[in-house]
This record gives C-alpha cells, sequence and structure tokens, in this order.
C-alpha cells in the first residue's frame, strides 16, 4: 500500500514491511531533522483539534516546520462555529472547501463519523480521536521500543485506564503485526478488558506481579472525561496502581523499560522521580514523535 494521499485513520490495514519502511524514513530524519524538499513549496497542512493536546498537536507543528510546510489552525472547539452549533461534518467540509493539502483531526468522533472520513477529498490524520484509536502515537510508541529492544516476543504491560485508553488499542493493532508479543493489563476490575479480549494477554491486579512479567510497562491517564459510571476511587487507586520509585526498583527489571504517551498526572501515574530512571524513556517518545510524523507527512505528501 502507498501511504500517497491516502488517510490514516487506523492502522489495521497496514503490513508490518509498511511499518518498518515509516521507522526507518523515521531514523533517516532523526539523523538528519533539516531536510526541506523544493516540493513542500506551497502544500498546506490543516490542524482541526477538538479536543486539547500538547505533545500530539505541538510535534505535528514541529514535524510541518521542519518540512517547510504552511500550517492552518482552526484553533480550540470553543474558537470554532461549531460551539454555535454547526455540525462536525459541516466544520470538516469547510476545511475541505479551502482545499488544503492534508488535515490533522482530533475530535470526540464517534465509530459513524470516523467512518465517514475517506469520504472527504483530502487525506487526513486521526491525531487522537474518542477512545477509538491514536495510530501516530502507537508508531511513536513501538518506534521508541525498537530502538531499544527487539520487538518480536515482547511482554508489554499497560497499566491503568485500560478499557478508555485509544493508545492502548492503537498498540496492540500495532504491536499484532509483529512475532510473539504478549500483553499485560493491570488495574482496577473496572478498567481492565475482558478475560480473552485480546489474545496473548494477561491480567494482573497486583502491580507488583505485573512489573515483574513485563520487559515494557507503559503507564496511562485514568480517563475520568470519557467515564460514565461512578465509584473511582482515587485514593485506591493511588495506592494500588501509582508507579513509585521504590516499587519500580523493587519489581521491574533492570532490562526492561517505562514509557507514557502522556498527558502525565503525577499524582495518579507516576512518581516524578522515574523520569530520572535510565530506563525511562517517556522524553525519548516526545522526541520521536516528530520524526514518526515528518516520515508521515513526507510519506503522503509525497515530498
Ligand atoms: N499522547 C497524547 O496524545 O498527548 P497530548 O494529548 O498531549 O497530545
Amino acid at each position: 500500500m502507498s501511504l500517497v494521499r491516502k488517510s490514516l485513520i487506523s492502522l489495521s490495514n497496514w503490513s508490518l514491511k509498511e511499518v518498518e519502511s515509516l521507522f526507518s524514513q523515521s531514523s533517516n530524519f532523526k539523523s538528519k531533522p533539516y531536510q526541506i524538499s523544493n516540493k513542500s513549496m506551497g502544500k498546506l497542512v490543516s490542524f482541526a483539534f477538538f479536543e486539547p493536546s500538547t505533545r500530539t498537536k505541538l510535534s505535528f507543528q514541529t514535524a510541518l516546520a521542519r518540512l517547510g510546510l504552511l500550517s492552518s489552525d482552526l484553533g480550540t472547539l470553543s474558537d470554532s462555529s461549531m460551539s454555535k452549533g454547526e455540525s462536525f461534518s459541516e466544520t470538516l467540509k469547510t476545511i475541505e472547501a479551502m482545499k488544503p493539502d492534508l488535515m490533522i483531526l482530533r475530535a470526540n468522533t464517534t465509530a459513524g463519523e470516523q467512518s465517514t472520513i475517506n469520504e472527504y477529498s483530502l487525506p487526513i490524520v486521526n491525531a487522537g480521536c474518542g477512545s477509538i484509536g491514536h495510530p501516530t502515537q502507537a508508531l511513536t510508541d513501538v518506534f521508541t521500543i525498537s530502538e531499544k529492544i527487539e520487538v518480536n516476543n515482547l511482554k508489554i504491560l499497560f497499566v491503568g485506564d485500560i478499557n478508555h485508553s485509544r493508545v492502548v488499542k492503537s498498540n496492540i493493532a500495532l504491536l499484532k503485526k509483529f512475532t510473539g508479543v504478549s500483553f499485560g493489563f493491570c488495574g482496577p476490575a473496572g478498567f481492565l478488558p475482558k478475560a480473552g479480549e485480546y489474545e496473548n494477554s494477561h491480567l494482573f491486579t497486583s502491580l507488583e506481579e505485573a512489573l515483574a512479567w513485563c520487559n515494557v510497562c507503559m503507564g496511562l491517564r485514568v480517563q475520568k472525561e470519557r467515564h460514565t459510571k461512578e465509584g473511582f476511587s482515587t485514593s485506591e487507586y493511588q495506592e494500588n496502581y501509582r508507579l513509585t520509585a521504590e516499587k519500580m526498583n523493587k519489581y521491574l527489571s533492570k532490562n526492561a523499560f517505562i514509557m507514557h504517551p502522556g498527558p502525565h498526572v503525577p499524582e495518579m501515574d507516576f512518581d516524578p522521580l522515574i523520569f530520572n530512571d535510565p530506563r525511562c524513556l517517556v522524553r525519548s517518545q516526545v522526541s520521536n514523535g516528530v520524526y514518526i510524523r515528518m516520515a508521515l507527512i513526507a510519506s503522503i505528501l509525497e515530498l
């Protein structure tokens, strides 16, 4: 599959070869990030971000700047005429009518709205939509892992609000393309998938046991804004599932790694001391996000 002028909504139709090719191009941009092609001249990328973002939006903007592309930005949901009642599809059609070459979209979309995205005449990249998927974050995460250890036969642990995490869904979709990857899920019962929902998976309610099992531990934010039921106990969560430096040092292998896609909430997710540990890849995830997005945009726009 060529990525030229194609939308990226989910990674399900990507082959492993395409993933590896994007990783190779990302490594190339990482070693030489200032490569402006003559083909960038006059090309325009439009941002439509209807949910907050720090790293995804800024890394796309950084990628565009490094590639010498132009950008336009609708701003936040409250800046847009959706706040006056205009629909999501009318908003996207309005952006489309201004004829950008690519749209980067973050929205709390339903599965139905996502299925209409291929109907627009321009390519659209899903930059994190609802709890459905976040493919560029997953590409960033797996690229970051691949720089450190073999992805085949990986034992990756997700800790926290797994059921509401678009990052987990996209990471699983991507990691399933490799051989022998096992998935661990750790959190309170209401945050965990059903037993057997994912192949090669293990459910843990003890963080200590889960840390001893994995070779990559990925923390997740508790997504209270997507919860429909009451009954979540912050203090119990902090006691049992917040990763402290003490638990990390006692249970996590010296050869294992710690990741977090962000946003990171220190009183719920990780003790900030963990960021100083050489096994922590959170800053590399952010840096690599720029190279992955440069490679993706360059492929879609044929730069
Ligand atoms: N990982 C991620 O999507 O972070 P932001 O919400 O800050 O973009």
